[in-house]
């Protein structure tokens, strides 16, 4: 795989509907997943299954529009290929975003949630359980940090799901980052998370995952400032 230059530091994931890429001052290349040896497109509506190499705040990252989850029929190999890559293109820290669910009070929609810890709901799918799943750093965002509940989906939790998960100290619940996270702990890189809370979780009416695109849509220029101003203390390992 041919090097890139200038070397990428940081690779960034935008999970559904969260736009980063006006965070880049300047762009050098960009591909679709499709492009790469391996990596199957994403199919959910608000991924776009796309890399581009550039700048943010003066430092040089690999944005990662879109992802993929285990929901679309991938295996734990396929969810978490494009860490491979990204750590074959030189990044040594991973920013994961992804929308979310709310559990708490100090955690409802229009809430920026720094991970601190991330748990997994029972799943076969998991090469082995995970043990401490704790993302290396903790982004100050202005919401207290709180635990990531990742659940398989696609359907959104019942009513009984979410009370269970509020008991287990749940921050916020979600479909992606925990197998990226995992896998970026395999790799030995750095990674750190922020939930974007497009809902609140056994708030009255149906969820959609329209209305989960839309409030991450409008969440987004409030995240760039965030992950802008938090780059530059990220290029150094
Ligand atoms: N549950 C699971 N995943 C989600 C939610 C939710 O309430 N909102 C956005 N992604």
């Amino acid at each position: 795989m041919a090097a890139l230059t200038p070397r990428p530091l940081v690779g960034i994931t935008g999970g559904s509907g969260i736009n980063l890429e006006p965070m880049l001052s300047k762009r050098h290349a960009s591909w679709p997943f499709a492009d790469c040896p391996g990596l199957a497109s994403a199919t959910a509506p608000g991924h776009e299954g796309r890399f581009i190499h550039g700048e943010a705040a003066g430092v040089p990252v690999i944005l990662q529009q879109g992802r993929l989850h285990f929901y679309e029929g991938h295996d734990y190999a396929a969810v978490t290929w494009p860490i491979d890559l990204l750590r074959d293109w030189g990044v040594h820290t991973l920013l994961f975003t992804n929308a979310a669910g709310g559990l708490r009070a100090s955690v409802s929609a229009g809430s920026l949630m720094p991970v601190a810890a991330v748990r997994t709901w029972p799943f076969r799918h998991w090469p082995r359980r995970p043990e401490r799943l704790n993302p290396d750093l903790t982004l100050e965002t202005g919401t207290p940090p709180g635990c990531y509940w990742w659940v398989p989906g696609p359907a959104y939790e019942t009513p009984a799901e979410v009370r269970g998960l509020q008991r287990l100290d749940g921050g916020a619940v979600g479909m992606s980052t925990a197998p990226e996270l995992q896998r970026s702990k395999e790799l030995g890189l750095r990674a750190a998370a922020i939930a974007v809370i497009t809902n609140t979780c056994g708030a009255s009416g149906p969820l959609s995952h329209g209305h989960v695109l839309e409030q991450a849509r409008g969440q987004s220029e409030r995240l760039r400032q965030i992950l802008t101003e938090h780059l530059p203390r990220l290029a150094s390992r």
